[in-house]
């Protein structure tokens, strides 16, 4: 074997210890030497914290311009500030920030990068603020943004399904429970089933997105600041609803980010139970729905398959997401406050959360905009394995005032005699159901059809044709009025 010093393959050369790096010149005043390489690749979070630029530089705008509202910084500067961070911004979207381990994170690289441009006015924007109440705003406002655009991808989910449920409002299949054919229902009713989930996912991203709106900036360190900042202006301007009242709190909390990590498992949740619903109605045992060709892919082996990959996919995510919310709150058990630098390990999962989440809207969004019931066949399925038991002991209580106890009993005697005689249940002849029960009339025969079962499921909330597109149609008008 090789060289065995180390056991951890590493794919940058180790260097010694390296003289003053250049995010020393930030905080290195105490310092003699500088960071070991590895301190340096612990400590360094740019790879993945370089998406908050822009929350970044937002933040540090509304606060230069506080600090010079509040007489702390000169308009002057304030206004070199400004205009250097406007630059900055152009040059991160244009590609030309050089990223440098070195530099830690966005906030001070950001800041670096201003001190060249505007020199002394840029190292005068740090006054009353620390990066632990920057890092606490910046990320509260990148996930306000990303609950904002998933809100907006999940509206497009719920148009695609009402488009669906409309379509499909009278196609009839059959409903499950243990997946034992249970009773009729409709494609629309199942379909719609899924659009009150994601109803309910939406509000709680509403929710989330309430509770995290207040401002961290200038909590500062931990303690607040002595100089006269004036925490609702920043506010005002960076669209949160008040500054967070304790700014040990605003530094420390980050359970606005377990909140929505935990929205998103649960909405993860829900969209792999219809991607694996597509799964197994794609499969030629089921046969109920084709996915289309741009959802599907081939076997490299067997030229016949046609594989439900990215409702396969979907179905699978929920596992990432649902281990980024895991992870987070372990990271975050325990921590005592104020900010630990543990904390920095809050963003990576959230990212790639969000990452994850997005393309899985996007997916199933594309695979309902696209996928092909085979309507025949789950109408043929829905008659199949005694569905409308139901609807004979339904017409038995009714017609014939049986208790609901006595009439479950007659029916199932009556399906016993089916199963025996491989009948459907409204071939039993008269002659033999009277036999079970002697009140029987030729009149239940007009309930045994799947047809006539989901007709008369016109319970608020239940399967009946009409019942789905009265459903859709109030919830079109609910998604139509929120623009
Ligand atoms: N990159 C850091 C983080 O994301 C910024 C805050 C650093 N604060 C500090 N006191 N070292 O948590």
């Amino acid at each position: 074997m090789g060289d065995q010093k180390n056991s951890i393959s590493r794919d940058k050369p180790e260097t010694g210890d390296a003289t003053k790096s250049q995010s020393q010149t930030m905080w290195g005043g105490r310092f003699g030497g500088g960071p070991s390489a590895v301190m340096q690749e612990i400590n360094a979070s740019i790879d993945f914290d370089k998406r908050l630029y822009r929350q970044d530089i937002a933040g540090s705008k509304a606060h230069a311009r506080m600090l010079a509202g509040a007489g702390i910084l000169t308009a002057d500067d304030a206004a070199k500030i400004e205009a250097g961070l406007t630059q900055i911004a152009g040059e991160i979207e244009a590609g030309e920030m050089v990223f440098d381990p070195a530099l830690e994170d966005i906030h001070m690289h950001i800041e670096a990068r201003l001190r060249e441009l505007v020199g002394d006015a840029g190292a005068r924007l740090h006054t009353a603020r620390s990066r632990n109440d920057q890092v606490a705003t910046d990320f509260r406002l990148w996930t306000r943004a990303a609950i904002d655009q998933l809100d907006g991808l999940y509206a497009g989910l719920q148009n695609a399904l009402l488009n669906a449920a409309e379509t499909y409002a009278g196609s009839i299949m059959p409903g499950f429970t243990h997946l034992q054919t249970a009773q009729p229902v409709t494609l629309g009713h199942h379909l719609m089933a899924y659009f009150e989930m994601v109803s309910r996912d939406r509000s709680r991203l509403a929710d989330c997105r309430m509770r995290l709106n207040e401002n961290p900036l200038g909590a500062a360190a931990l303690a607040g600041t002595s100089f006269p900042i004036d925490r609702h202006k920043t506010s005002a301007e960076l669209g949160f609803d008040k500054p967070m009242a304790n700014s040990l709190d605003a530094v420390s909390a980050r359970d606005f980010a377990l909140e929505f990590l935990s929205v998103l498992s649960i909405g993860a949740v829900h969209l792999s139970r219809l991607a694996d619903e597509f799964v197994l109605w794609a499969t030629s045992a089921f046969g109920f729905l084709k996915l289309s060709d741009a959802f599907s892919t081939g076997s490299s082996i067997m030229p016949q398959k046609r594989n439900p990959d990215a409702a396969e996919l979907v179905r699978a995510k929920v596992g990432r997401i649902m281990g980024a919310h895991t992870g987070l709150m372990v990271v975050m058990k325990g921590l005592p406050l104020a900010y630990s630098k543990d904390m920095q390990e809050d963003k990576a999962p959230v990212f790639q959360a969000v990452d994850d989440f997005e393309l899985c809207l996007v997916a199933m969004t594309g695979m309902l905009e696209d996928f092909h019931p085979n309507t025949e066949a789950m109408k043929k399925a829905a008659g199949l394995g005694y569905s409308t038991a139901t609807d004979l002991a339904d017409w038995l209580v009714r017609a014939l005032n049986l208790p609901f106890r006595d009439a479950h009993h007659a029916t199932g005697a009556i399906v016993k005699y089916a199963e025996d005689n491989s009948l459907e249940l409204s071939d039993v002849p008269l002659t033999e159901m009277q036999k079970i029960e002697p009140k029987i009339t030729n009149d239940v025969f007009s309930v045994l059809s799947v047809e006539a079962s989901v007709a008369s499921r016109t319970s608020y909330g239940g399967t009946a044709p009409d019942n789905v597109r009265a459903a859709i149609k109030v919830a079109r008008l609910e998604l139509l009025n929120e623009k």
